[in-house]
């Protein structure tokens, strides 16, 4: 890989400020229009009834955290249909996997909004369907705003963890042996992002392939 990368654990890749100050400008703003208009940010309720620590929209297909289930309309929500993923966000995925040397052809993205007490607690992303799963489709994770402690484990919760600092710009790929790897966000520190984004915490873009059939 000639751009500058760490491999955490094999097929788990950080890509530091992988994109440019202006893209994520754009992405940002992308985000932020998609998120404030009126299919935009919700808190979700989890199964377990607690509320999430992010605001969140799906773009694509949704995400349903009472059922953890893919479907076509916000279920869990307003029952509005998802709205469509923007190909210039899906082919900042595209390109990321690239760089490490995988394939992603996305059809969902989940984007993540931290305020400065955001956080997310150790999960694996398991809901997608079971042969990209198998197959090891890598799950592509753009990062806006302020820098998060993210935290990366094993195929189980207990197993030891690594925390590596996403900033602004940074892409992070986790594929092959390292798809199903437990992780989450312990903390975002606030007022690290660059100012010029005029973004307020941080947003997390989770760009995935294969949501399970209804
Ligand atoms: C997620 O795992 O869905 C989000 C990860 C992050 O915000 O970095
Ligand atoms: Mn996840």
């Amino acid at each position: 890989m000639s751009i500058p990368c760490t491999e955490v654990y094999p097929g788990a890749v950080h890509l530091p400020r992988f994109l440019s100050l202006g893209e994520q400008r754009e992405l940002a703003e992308r985000c932020q229009d998609i998120g404030n208009g009126p299919t935009g940010w919700y808190v979700p309720t989890v199964r377990g009834g607690g509320q999430m620590r992010v605001r969140m929209v799906c773009l694509g297909c949704h995400w349903n955290a009472r059922t953890y289930r893919y479907e076509a309309r916000r279920g869990d929500h307003d029952g509005r249909p998802a709205p469509p993923l923007p190909p210039q966000l899906s082919a900042v995925a595209v390109r990321m996997a690239e760089a490490v040397g995988m394939r992603l052809s996305p059809d969902v993205c989940i984007v993540n909004y931290y305020g400065a007490a955001g956080k997310m607690g150790l999960h694996q992303d398991k809901d997608e369907r079971p042969d990209t799963l198998v197959s090891g489709v890598p799950i592509v994770s753009v990062s806006l705003g302020d820098t998060a402690k993210f935290i990366i484990g094993g195929l189980t919760r207990k197993d030891a963890k690594t925390m590596v600092p996403l900033a602004s710009g940074d892409g992070f790929v986790f594929g092959g042996p390292s798809r199903l790897r437990f992780h989450g966000v312990a903390a975002v520190l606030p007022h690290t992002g660059p100012p010029e984004l005029g973004l307020e915490g941080r947003l997390n873009l989770t760009f995935r392939e294969g949501p399970s059939p209804p």
